[in-house]
């Protein structure tokens, strides 16, 4: 099945007002690529500027949480995502699942909770080296994806992310045949899941992308799209991985 795909960056905590000068540059360049959708996550603080400077480009947050509303000191609702302009959040980020010690439970419950309020929503998954080094990564991810996927059985703007632990901010990618091994592991899982919808459900890979490997990794079967991190930063960086997405169709 041909899936549009879909560029993703996720800036992480990087980023203030002056750098939005960058963000303007990726839209306009975006728009010469109409085959592609472009999305940016950014840091909350920047959400609303983004939004409202750059109606055509998906802006995102990087994190939700799961409640409606609440004692959630720090924490932002989809709702408020909603209202600050945002169309997509990210979920289950390895970063967050080490850091703030996510598991697959409140990754769900995020899920559900973004795409309850109709945000599209990035959900990662991914191995550590050990696991991928131990021969487990195929069957730990795709336990993880299991657990960390809507219950709802209704997939609405749901996108799954394949980051490698190993691979983000390393310089290192998974290989090709890696990439595509997971990838059609985690669409078996997403038609187990969603029997047809599960067809349409992208499918990103994460770790390492930039312009001198996006158009290899976008050759691999099952690869609709990059969910990328330092290499978005900078519209000279992210543009022509952009740019390899709209050749790759
Ligand atoms: P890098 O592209 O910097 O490796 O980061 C990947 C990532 O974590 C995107 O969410």
């Amino acid at each position: 099945m041909q899936r549009r795909k879909l560029v993703v960056g996720n800036w992480k905590m990087h980023g203030v007002a002056a750098d939005l000068a960058e963000a303007l540059a990726i839209a306009e360049a975006a728009s010469a690529f109409e085959q592609v959708d472009v999305g940016l996550c950014l840091p909350a603080t920047l959400i609303e500027r983004a939004a409202r400077a750059l109606p055509r480009l998906h802006i995102g947050s990087q994190d939700l949480h799961h409640a409606d509303k609440g004692a959630h000191t720090g924490c932002v609702c989809a709702a408020m995502l909603l209202d600050a302009g945002a169309s997509m959040a990210i979920v289950g980020h390895s970063e967050r699942r080490q850091a703030q010690s996510e598991n697959d439970e409140e990754v769900r419950a995020k899920a559900e909770a973004g795409l309850g309020a109709a945000l599209a929503v990035i959900l990662c998954v991914g191995e550590s080296l050990d696991v991928r080094e131990a021969g487990e990564a195929v069957a730990t991810v795709q336990r993880q994806l299991d657990a960390s996927l809507p219950r709802d059985n209704s997939v609405g703007k749901l996108s799954i992310a394949y980051e490698p632990i190993w691979a983000i901010g390393s310089g290192r990618t998974a290989t090709c045949e890696d990439i595509g091994e997971m990838h059609v592991a985690l669409r078996q899982r997403l038609v187990a899941a969603f029997g047809d919808a599960g067809e349409g459900v992208r499918i990103l890979y994460g770790g390492s992308v930039k312009a001198a490997n996006a158009a290899e990794i976008f050759s691999v079967d099952d690869v609709d799209g990059a969910l990328v991190g330092g290499a978005s930063l900078k519209a000279a960086d992210f543009v022509p991985i952009i740019e390899a997405a709209a050749r790759a169709g």
